[in-house]
């Protein structure tokens, strides 16, 4: 069988045979060339012609990608807030949505200020790395309760050079946190345990997708959390049918809330700050 082709026949090859899984399949096959042959977009647009070898680790790459696995796992990189980290399973893919997190979090503390921020549920750390570059005067503690996504945060983490500024504790939300706060943070799994999943969730941990039977059990615990703790400011994402869940369970206390919308317009994510 015929292993060489001309790049733009390989592209159309690669293109139609992830149809199914793929999102953007043209897009994806760039992407897993360039990969392969090493080069960036220009080159694989002004090489049109060039020969491809079509060998064992381009296919196994297909073969995966069409058993819907994220092509994310598959190179172990992913790019977020204009960056790249590492990524495997055992932690989530962090999602463009998740930007906004930050962004909010940006928008209410100072820049230069001395602080303690937490973030509940680090993951892949990338939203704690991003933190601590854009916050410099920010002593951060990441925790999770899962050793594996521990792992991926601390490869993250030294890569960025930062393990002196993000400290990972392994620990049950804030179990191991005794320190006071000024800042939480969270994207928590907040999907409802019968939810049908898309097929690329599947290869993502459960313990970083649900979040029990309507989804709200990790952030109900975080609302109570800070309430209990008296954290200043909170933002957390959210799904974009849990405005009222949590709406109900933040009147009446001492804190304001505030909703945050994605760029698709739906509810995503909410702020507490204390009254006090
Ligand atoms: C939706 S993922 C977010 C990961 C990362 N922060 C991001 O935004 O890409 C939720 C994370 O919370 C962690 N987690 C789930 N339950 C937890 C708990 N009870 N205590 C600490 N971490 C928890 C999961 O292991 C997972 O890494």
């Amino acid at each position: 069988m015929k292993t060489s082709y001309p790049l733009r026949e390989c592209l159309g090859r690669i293109a139609a045979e992830i149809a199914e899984a793929a999102q953007r399949p043209r897009r994806e096959a760039e992407l897993m060339l360039m990969e392969h042959l090493g080069c960036d977009q220009l080159w694989l647009i002004t090489h049109p012609d060039a020969p491809v070898e079509c060998d064992g680790r381009l296919q196994s790459w297909i073969r995966r990608r069409k058993a819907y696995e994220p092509l994310e796992y598959i190179f172990n990189k992913v790019s977020f807030y204009s960056q790249t980290f590492f990524v495997e399973p055992g932690a989530l893919i962090p999602r463009p949505e998740t930007e906004l997190l930050i962004d909010r979090v940006l928008e209410q503390v100072p820049a230069d200020s001395e602080m303690t921020l937490c973030e509940a549920g680090v993951g892949s750390g990338a939203v704690s790395v991003i933190l601590a570059q854009r916050l410099p005067g920010a002593k951060i503690i990441g925790v999770d309760i899962s050793k594996p996504a521990l792992r991926v945060a601390r490869k993250n983490i030294d890569a960025f050079g930062l393990s002196e500024r993000i400290e990972l504790r392994h620990s049950d939300l804030l179990e191991a946190v005794r320190e006071p706060l000024d800042v939480l943070v969270s994207n928590p799994p907040y999907v409802a345990r019968d939810a049908p999943l898309e097929p690329p969730l599947d290869y993502e941990p459960d313990l970083a997708l649900f979040g029990g039977v309507k989804g709200m059990d990790v952030i109900e615990r975080l609302i109570g959390t800070v309430e209990q703790k008296c954290i200043p400011l909170f933002v957390c994402e959210m799904g974009y049918d849990q405005r009222e869940a949590v709406k109900r369970r933040v009147d009446g206390t001492a804190f304001d809330l505030e909703f945050y919308k994605d760029l698709a317009g739906l509810d995503r994510g909410f702020i507490m700050r204390y009254k006090g």
